[in-house]
């Protein structure tokens, strides 16, 4: 696909700047595991305690972006690439230690002076409050599966608006349930040390716990934006879903199609039906009810999710999901998993298809009423697609990715999808979670032993889209 990104952004003026960003986590970059009072986080228990990710595979250095000598260089580099937004996000065991007791005045400190290093280099913050790093504590007392974790998560947001609302203007609340219930039942899993798999649609033994952990993550975040709303602060708050197209394989049998179909409402109704109509899926409440498992949705749950009014939507995409149905699952119910057809184009994150972001924004625009969008990632990792040769990394991959999704997301806001902007995943190579360092995303490339970083083709080709350049994919055939 040849992407013409040569005029603005929108047919139709934005309200705004369309902003141009990249995306980070804490727990994936800031390494300082301890400093200032840090408290440990589930993350530290399953890489430190249990080797989880490895023998030796640790997010105690990461890619040392606590260090503000280090950030600084950092924010150097996004600067030159052109960055007009970042979003990261703040540790939660940083700010409150043990989960739920009184803040921590130095991480507090950290993080304002990191934003305004951000905001003097010219790139807006977009500030994550919960990307994944619970308090080890909460997740003792069994973390989002209980419904306290509602109120868990209120008063941590009430400090952070409390102490961010007069540098911070846009907020995502909690970053992609999903993703975050299949690693850990990953990470269980390797726990108990038998046949482990990475299975972002749950299995039907998973899908009880997992529907009640997300009901309450979407509930804590309409506790959140109620509560920031109460308090009259300027500034925009939303969730970030990572959002799955489904496909089946060409024979797909009507079994297969069902089970698409299912998948598609554990994954991406479930969330957007509860936001944007106020009701859980039928056909999914119904599968689960034959499950049994107790999924802790009472009534006025989804009607409180929908009251919240969340001011954007925020998308994680990645690749669309091909969905079978198991073999030898049972005629009836629930039964659905995730596959790559043979010879299907793929990066680490699944079948590389630019058609599917389009058609997700359409989705979007015609389905759920055309919300504010920021696209809050979009990247892809390949192996082999990050050599570092003569001291250059040409990821011509990554590249093409990068021009063929901004391509997709222009067609989509061409036909009238409202996208405010667009962040890539991720600004640097860092910690991929249970998968430790092998898998990288960045534009800019890391070298973990030494710490120097190196800008790839990608971040270039990046950085002429942000000043309106022309480039096509074969641009990425062309290292400068
Ligand atoms: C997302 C997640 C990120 C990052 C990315 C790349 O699901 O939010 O933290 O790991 O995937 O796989």
């Amino acid at each position: 696909m040849t992407a013409s990104l040569s005029s603005g952004v929108s047919a139709k003026p934005a309200p705004e700047a369309f902003r141009w960003g990249a995306a980070s986590a804490a727990y994936q970059v800031e390494g300082a595991f301890a400093a200032d009072g840090k408290g440990r986080s589930v993350w530290d228990h399953y890489l430190d305690d249990l080797d989880l990710a490895g023998p030796g595979m640790s997010g105690a250095v990461a890619i040392n972006f606590y260090d503000r000598t280090q950030y600084l260089k950092d924010i150097a580099l996004m600067k030159q690439i052109g960055l007009t937004s970042y979003r990261f996000s703040i540790s939660w065991p940083r700010i409150i230690p043990d989960g739920v007791g009184p803040a921590n005045p130095a991480a507090i400190a950290h993080y304002r002076q990191f934003i305004a290093d951000l905001k003097a280099a010219g790139i807006q913050p977009m500030l994550t409050l919960y990307h994944w790093d619970m308090p080890l504590s909460l997740a003792r007392a069994g973390g989002w599966e209980n419904r306290a974790s509602i109120e868990w998560f209120r008063h941590y947001a009430d400090v952070i608006f409390y102490n961010f609302h007069d540098q911070v203007d846009l907020y995502v609340l909690v970053n992609e349930p999903l993703v975050e219930r299949a690693m850990k039942q990953l990470a269980e899993q390797r726990m108990a040390g038998g046949k482990a798999t990475f299975a972002i649609v749950p299995p039907a033994s998973e899908l009880p716990g997992a529907l009640r952990t997300f009901n309450h993550l979407l509930l804590a975040s309409a506790a959140a934006k109620k509560s920031f709303d109460a308090k009259g602060y300027p500034g925009r708050l939303g969730v970030a879903l990572p959002l799955f197209p489904t496909l089946t394989a060409q024979r797909a049998s009507p079994a297969d199609r069902k089970a698409a179909q299912l998948a598609d409402g554990v994954m991406n109704r479930w969330f957007l039906d509860a936001m944007y109509k106020g009701s859980y899926p039928a056909d999914v409440l119904d599968a689960v009810a034959s499950l049994g498992g107790d999924i802790d949705v009472q009534p006025g749950d989804a009607a409180a999710i929908h009251a919240a009014d969340f001011d954007y939507l925020g998308i994680n995409f990645y690749s669309p999901l091909f969905i079978r149905r198991p073999a030898g699952a049972a005629a009836n119910g629930y039964a659905a998993e995730m596959f790559i057809p043979e010879g299907v184009y793929a990066a680490y994150n699944g079948a590389v298809r630019p058609d599917q972001f389009t058609a997700l924004l359409d989705r979007i625009r015609v389905e759920y009423g055309n919300p504010p969008v920021f696209i809050t990632e979009n990247g892809a990792g390949f192996p082999g697609d990050d050599e570092m040769i003569d001291g250059a990394v040409n990821d011509r991959k990554r590249c093409r990715y990068l021009v063929d999704h901004i391509g997709a997301m222009k067609s989509a806001m061409a036909k009238g999808a409202d996208v405010r902007g667009y962040h890539v995943w991720s600004s640097h190579d860092n910690l991929e979670w249970l998968f430790g360092y092998g898998s990288r995303f960045g534009m800019i490339h890391v070298d973990f032993n030494t710490q120097k970083r190196t800008p790839k083709l990608s971040a270039g080709i990046y950085s002429q889209i942000i000043r309106g350049k022309a480039v096509s994919a074969a641009s990425c055939e062309r290292p400068s």
